[in-house]
């Protein structure tokens, strides 16, 4: 398993992993597909840094930290076949001290899903705090979900 940047030349199997987990996984925010054009211009942008966990060639994970001012906007999956091997924790410490070095970032946000419990256990397991609630932050699949914004200052 290898934790490494993103590149261009990764645009299409990058979203074919995002299409796979609207799938997969009922508990991303995401409900519309990715296009390979939005991969491309996101892994062109000097605001984003993007991770990927491979294995075999395969995406197994990828995160995505948006530099919004001094704050990075943190996104992570792990595909299910993946799930609660650790692999989660080390792509996220990954991509925050990577963000740490390219965007100066100390303050990390994770915005989720109300119902995604396994996220929420996730990002307070590795330190993040629950800093506020936006009710009806989330619009998915003709329903409004409550949007839990969690934070960690490093
Ligand atoms: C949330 C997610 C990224 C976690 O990745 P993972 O590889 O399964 O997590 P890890 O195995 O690294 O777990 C790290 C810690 O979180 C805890 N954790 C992870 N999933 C959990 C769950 N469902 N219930 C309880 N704790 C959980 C683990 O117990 C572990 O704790 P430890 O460090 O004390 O051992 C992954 O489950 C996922 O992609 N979920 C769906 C997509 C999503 O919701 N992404 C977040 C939106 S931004």
């Amino acid at each position: 398993m290898e934790i490494r940047l993103a590149k261009l030349s990764d645009s299409k199997k990058l979203a074919d992993y995002k299409n796979s987990l609207l799938l997969t996984c009922s508990m991303i925010s995401r409900s519309e597909p990715t296009s390979m054009e939005a991969v491309k211009k996101s892994l062109k942008s000097d605001r984003r840094l993007i991770l990927i966990c491979e294995h075999n060639t395969a995406i197994a994970g990828a995160s995505t930290i948006k530099k919004r001012d001094h704050k990075g906007i943190i996104s992570i999956t792990i595909s299910p076949n993946f799930q609660g091997k650790g692999l989660g924790k080390k792509l996220l410490s990954a991509s925050m001290k990577a963000a740490r070095k390219k965007f100066c970032t100390k303050v990390f946000i994770s915005n989720i899903y109300s119902e995604n419990t396994s996220s929420i256990k996730f990002f307070e397991k590795n330190g993040f705090l629950l800093a506020g609630k936006i009710p009806k932050g989330f619009y998915k699949n003709g329903k409004y979900h409550d949007k839990l914004i969690y934070v960690k200052v490093v």
